[in-house]
């Protein structure tokens, strides 16, 4: 069995996943997406069919799907792959949860910076258009009516959240909303609405292509099938490579030329700092998850620079709309450049992580939530380091 892309980037006939599901049920669809034990690949892992299911259930005539490209996160560019080089497969998969959960309406959600690719996409979607692929009575059966629009982000990281997202393309300020109630109920206008990654609706496309069993065989019980993995840094050969769920850092190194490293970010700025004596750890969603970013640190990396660097995005970033996120990032950073004068105190320190760990359990989104991870590994794993800066020399 190939361990290189076996599932997204092969030869897969092209609709083959919709013309199943034409034959299907929606409720056989939701069923067979469940049996392959789909997760979303956006780096919550939500299951798929669950939330298919639910927005199915949900009371309403007007439903909406909705495509989160806008691949915000750091060291991410697996899902521009995707809509550059598989717009079709994209597409297929926003088609056939349209039948699954009876939604009309698609809306794919670009990353702003994405601008460049919005002709070829208009142009996949007035080819579908042409072959009845979209539009009503899709492929002849009667009342599936389905299309899709192209929806420009707002340059925002945490517009990729999916509440703010849909804040967003009502025309507001993308700002996350509270929950519940939740998108599957209400949603983009207020009716049910699916958000789902690029990659998620990919591999649900070739779940209905090729069956549950077959999409199993990949990754692990608790992770089935495959990842994009976005690989940047200090390897040999960066890029976006399709690997099993479950393979260990170590094994992905070897992959992308990245022996010898001395750390690898998992996640994005987003996720957590795993140091070279824990290289075993599995990329799955039971062990160290990511949404696709590995960014790769070489021995002559300086941690506490790295840690700079993405305190400084959130920073930047957090939309300000909570106390625990919009202050605590900004002491994280200053507690930062204090260890990096040398003049942060054992005590103070001490004080950054409790502030930290109280960030990730009182923020309100996941960016608060998930923006200490960095830090607090760094300073976990990399103590000596951190904390070996010799504080500065005063004239007496
Ligand atoms: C700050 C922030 C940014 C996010 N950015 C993205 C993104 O760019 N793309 C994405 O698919 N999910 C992103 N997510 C996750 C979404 O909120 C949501 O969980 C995801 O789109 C669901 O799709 P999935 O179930 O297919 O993973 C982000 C979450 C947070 C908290
Ligand atoms: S956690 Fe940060 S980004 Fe999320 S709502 Fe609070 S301030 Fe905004």
């Amino acid at each position: 069995m190939s361990t290189r892309n076996p599932i997204l980037f092969n030869d897969i006939p092209a609709e083959s996943g919709l013309r199943r599901a034409l034959e299907m049920h929606p409720l056989d669809i939701v069923a067979e997406v469940r049996a392959s034990g789909l997760k979303g690949r956006g780096g919550a892992g939500f299951p798929t069919a669950m939330k298919w299911q639910l927005a199915a259930a949900a009371e309403g005539a007007t439903k909406y799907v909705v495509c989160n490209a806008d691949e915000g996160e750091p060291g991410t560019f697996k899902d521009r792959v995707l809509l550059s080089d598989f717009a079709d497969l994209v597409f297929e998969g926003m088609t056939i949860a349209s039948l699954a959960i009876g939604a009309t309406g698609g809306i794919v959600y670009l990353r702003g910076e994405y601008t460049y690719l919005v002709a070829h996409l208009e142009s996949v979607l007035a080819r579908r258009r042409q072959a009845n692929l979209l539009g009503n009575d899709i492929l002849g059966r009667k009342d599936w009516n389905f299309d899709i629009v192209i929806h420009l982000g707002s340059g925002a990281y945490v517009c990729g959240e999916e509440t703010a997202l849909i804040e967003s393309l009502e025309g507001h300020r993308g700002e996350p909303r509270n929950r519940p109630p939740f998108p599957v109920n209400t949603g983009y206008m207020g009716r049910p609405t699916i958000v789902n990654n690029v990659e998620t609706l990919c591999l649900a496309a070739r779940v209905l292509a090729r069956g549950a069993t077959w999409f199993r065989q990949y990754g692990t019980h608790a992770s089935t099938g495959s990842k994009l993995f976005s690989v940047s840094g200090d390897c040999a050969k960066p890029g976006v490579y399709e690997l099993p769920m479950g393979i260990t850092i170590a094994d992905l190194l070897v992959e992308v030329g990245g022996l010898g490293a001395k750390a690898v970010q998992v996640g994005g700025a987003s996720g957590h700092c795993v140091p070279s004596r824990l290289f075993d750890r599995t990329l799955a969603f039971e062990d160290a998850p990511t949404g696709g970013s590995i960014i790769i640190f070489g021995q002559q990396r300086d941690m506490l620079a790295v840690a700079r660097n993405f305190m400084e995005f959130f920073v930047d970033e957090s939309c300000g709309q909570c106390t625990p996120c919009r202050y605590g990032n900004s002491v994280l950073l200053d507690g930062i450049e204090r260890l990096e004068k040398g003049t942060c105190s054992i005590r103070h320190l001490n004080e950054l992580k409790a502030l930290g760990e109280t960030m990730e359990l009182a923020s309100k989104c996941g960016l608060g939530q998930s923006a200490p991870k960095a830090f607090l590994s760094i300073i976990e794993h990399f103590h000596d380091e951190v904390l070996g800066r010799e504080p500065p020399h005063f004239a007496a």
